[in-house]
């Protein structure tokens, strides 16, 4: 089994989806450290009472951001670990950090991408006039909300929605595809040919774009 690091910033309702996914029989991986730059985030409670190992490594106070960086490569490293899952975790990585983990560093974002890269990404769905929209789970480039995608799941725009129902509409297959990917990846089921990713795996399509 692949050891995981999920980094967040927040809630973690991610990262509880991958704890609970990774606890099935057979599953291929195993989350074994959270890790949040931000102190007293909700999801390291929640991950503590799952029985995982958490830590903060905060951002702020560190002289540069490639500083913050070299932490938490060592952090991660310390612990084996051989994938890493970004689950709400609000920082941009630089090239740096990137190029260190190439190809095993997961995101998940909230938007059908290539639209709407970047932040509030549902106000802008309903905005453009969107009758779809989702989340994908991708390979992490150092281009934001770029790179090789590995799932990604669609769901309808309601005509009473605001970007609080529609997120929460999302955020369902968040908890979905985000186990999916992390499974395919961790299974060594996925190759990367540039921006595409291969699984060699008849029928993964009716999971991989859900
Ligand atoms: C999720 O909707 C995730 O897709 C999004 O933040 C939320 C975190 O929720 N990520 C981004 O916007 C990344 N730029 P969670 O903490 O409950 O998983």
């Amino acid at each position: 089994r692949k050891r995981v690091a999920v980094l967040i910033s927040g809630r973690g309702s991610n990262m509880t989806a991958l704890i609970e996914a990774a606890r099935a029989d057979g599953y291929p991986a195993e989350i074994a450290l959270v890790v949040s730059n931000v102190p007293g985030a909700g999801g390291l409670e929640k991950a503590a009472s799952e029985g995982i190992e958490t830590t903060t490594v905060d951002h702020r106070g560190r002289g540069s951001r490639q500083a913050f960086e070299e932490e938490l490569d060592r952090t991660i490293r310390a612990k084996d670990i051989d994938l890493i899952c970004l689950a709400g975790f609000m920082r941009i990585l630089t090239p740096w950090f990137i190029e260190r983990w190439h190809d095993r560093i997961l995101n998940i974002h909230p938007a059908l991408l290539p639209s709407f890269k970047g932040l509030d990404t549902h106000a802008r769905a309903l905005a453009e006039g969107c009758l779809i929209h989702g989340a994908t789970v991708h390979f992490v480039r150092s281009e934001m909300d770029a790179g090789p995608i590995i799932v990604q799941g669609a769901v309808p725009v309601m005509d009473g929605d605001d970007a609080v129902t529609l997120a929460a509409r999302v955020l369902t297959v968040e908890h979905k595809i985000y186990p999916q990917a992390l499974a395919l990846v961790a299974s060594e089921r996925t190759s990367v040919e540039g921006m595409r990713v291969r699984t060699g795996v008849e029928g993964s399509n009716d999971f991989r774009s859900l």
